[in-house]
């Protein structure tokens, strides 16, 4: 009886644990890969985006791009290059504008180039 009880309670321990962490370590992805929008990219000759979250959260707060600028759940946000330039999602005031952050002509520096075609 005693045996059980104290299984019974290491199990709500460890599920307890298993809920919270995930929880905790919200938003855990070092590097969001971001590879929609296909077509649109083959034809720009341009191929997935390599997102380094992790970097940018030592450099801003969650509040300076959650929710205002970006959602916070993989693959909410269709950026596209229009807005990006229109000075939305990464195109923001203060980041990839070229004064701050490499500018948004550097496809290379956030893409992988497919074909070579685009140049700096
Ligand atoms: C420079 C802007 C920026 C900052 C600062 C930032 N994020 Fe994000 N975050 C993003 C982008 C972009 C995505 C990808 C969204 C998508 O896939 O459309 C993302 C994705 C996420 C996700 C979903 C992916 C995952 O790893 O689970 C969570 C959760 C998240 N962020 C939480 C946070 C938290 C917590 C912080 C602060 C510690 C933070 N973000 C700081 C831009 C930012
Ligand atoms: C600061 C980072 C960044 C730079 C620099 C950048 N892009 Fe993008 N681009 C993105 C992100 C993020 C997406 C969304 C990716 C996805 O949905 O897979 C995207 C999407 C795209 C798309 C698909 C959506 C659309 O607008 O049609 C094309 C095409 C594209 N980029 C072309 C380019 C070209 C060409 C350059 C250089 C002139 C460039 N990008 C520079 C981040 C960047």
């Amino acid at each position: 009886m005693k045996l059980i009880g104290r299984c019974a309670c290491l199990a709500a321990v460890l599920l307890i644990a298993a809920l919270v962490i995930p929880a905790a370590s919200f938003g855990a992805i070092d590097e969001i890969k971001m590879d929609g929008q296909a077509e649109s990219k083959k034809k720009a000759g341009v191929g997935v985006v390599t997102f380094p979250h992790a970097r940018h959260k030592k450099s801003f707060k969650c509040a300076e791009c959650h929710p205002k600028i970006f959602k916070d759940t993989l693959g909410a946000n269709r950026i596209n290059m229009k807005e990006n330039m229109d000075g939305k999602f990464c195109g923001s005031l203060n980041c990839h504008t070229g004064r701050k952050a490499f500018a948004l002509f550097m496809c290379e520096k956030c893409h992988v180039i497919v074909k070579g075609a685009v140049k700096k």
